[in-house]
Order: structure tokens, then sequence, then C-alpha cells
């Protein structure tokens, strides 16, 4: 075998061997899929969530970013959002919709009533094949979430949000400092290492 096609197989391998480990792990503690590992990581990292938190997740199915929500939140609310439907999860308010549309605000406002301590969104445009596509259209619903923070998050709120090391990633950095006081990324160990894919961590607007 030519020597492009073994390191091709074994990173093939590789990829499979990170996937699998991460999704028989999520089964057998009963969530929903392996992006839950990369939420716990993240948690762990900024302790973001809080058992009295007001909190929206979006791109919530198949909802194990909820999951997790709804084990550490007993006095606080969750609103959850998608325009993919989810199966019910106990204490998480589910709302079947686009995250862009007005009266979507409209319902997120009215449920949180003024008080929303942390949006986490890992949301992810379809995926076309076309990869610098994918990573632009995901990195364009993270700086609309960025905006939309401003119109719905508390002034000391919290924002995490899944976004690709791409071509515009500078740009988005920026849009990020410019609203909030402290900016971070991390990338969760459960995240591929070939995948560009990061998360930002947003504290406090800086209108404060
Ligand atoms: C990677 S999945 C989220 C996985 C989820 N965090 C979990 O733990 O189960 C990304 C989700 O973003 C959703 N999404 C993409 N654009 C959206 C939009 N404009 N409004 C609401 N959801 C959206 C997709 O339907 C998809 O279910």
């Amino acid at each position: 075998m030519k020597k492009s096609k073994r390191i091709k197989k074994s990173n093939s391998w590789r990829i499979k061997h990170h996937r699998d480990q991460f999704f028989k792990k999520s089964k057998t503690l009963g969530y929903r899929s392996r992006a839950s590992f990369k939420l716990l990581e993240l948690n762990k990292k900024f302790k973001i969530i809080k058992k009295n938190s007001y909190l929206l997740d979006l791109g919530s199915s198949p909802g194990s970013w909820s999951q997790i929500a709804s084990k550490i939140i007993t006095t606080g609310k969750i609103l959850s959002i998608d325009i993919k439907k989810m199966e019910p999860i106990k204490n998480v308010k589910f709302l079947n919709c686009d995250i862009f549309d007005q009266s979507t605000k409209d319902k997120i406002t009215f449920f949180f009533r003024g008080r929303l301590d942390v949006i986490i969104s890992d949301m992810a445009a379809n995926t076309t094949g076309n990869k610098s596509l994918d990573s632009i259209r995901t990195n364009q619903l993270c700086a609309e979430v960025l905006s939309l923070s401003t119109k719905i998050l508390k002034p000391k709120g919290v924002l995490l949000s899944k976004l690709f090391m791409g071509e515009d990633f500078i740009e988005i950095k920026n849009l990020a400092k410019s609203t909030f006081k402290e900016v971070d990324f991390f990338k969760p160990e459960s995240s591929r290492n070939e995948s560009k894919e990061t998360y930002l961590h947003c504290k406090s607007f800086k209108t404060l």
C-alpha cells in the first residue's frame, strides 16, 4: 500500500475511533448525542450553568445539551429552540422554530421576562459538502447570535457559541470583543482534532 494511502487510512481510523468512543459513552450515560461531552467540558472550564440559571439553548435538537442543563438547573428555567423537532425533556420548554424569526424573539422575551442569564448555542448550518462554505454559514449563525444577545441577554450574562476557525474567524472575534468585556475560546477534547470547530465564551456587555 502507498504511504499516502496508509496515512489516509490511519487518519480515518483515528476519526472513527474518536467518534465511536464518545458515541458509546453518551449512550451508556443516556445522552442523546456525543455533543453532550462538549458541553460538560465547556461547563467545567467556564462554570456557565448554575442551579438557578435562566438558560436559552439554541440549536438544541436532538437534545443532549438540554439534557445536561436540565440536570444542573433545579430552580431556574430552560427554553430550547430548534428548526428540527426534539423529544421532550423534563423541565425544558421546547419551541420548534427558527431563532431568527421576529415571533421567536418575542416568545423568548415573554418566557424569560427580562432575566436571561445564559445563552448556549451549538447551532450549525446544514452541511453542503463544501467545508469552507459550511464553516462560513455556521459562523454567520454565530455572528447573528452575538447580535441577538445584545437584545435579550442580561447585562452580566454569558454567551457560549459554536464557531469554526475559518477565514471569517477574526471578524467574529472582533465583533465579540466589541460587544463583551470577556471573550475566550476553547476547543473541548471531545471535539475532533481534525475539525476546525471551537467555542466562543463571552461574558458581560461592554456598555456596563
Ligand atoms: C450540532 S446540532 C446541535 C446538537 C445539540 N447541541 C445537542 O446537544 O443535541 C445543530 C442544530 O442547529 C439547528 N439550527 C440550525 N439553524 C437554526 C436556526 N436558524 N434556528 C434554530 N435551530 C437551528 C439544527 O437544526 C441542528 O439541530
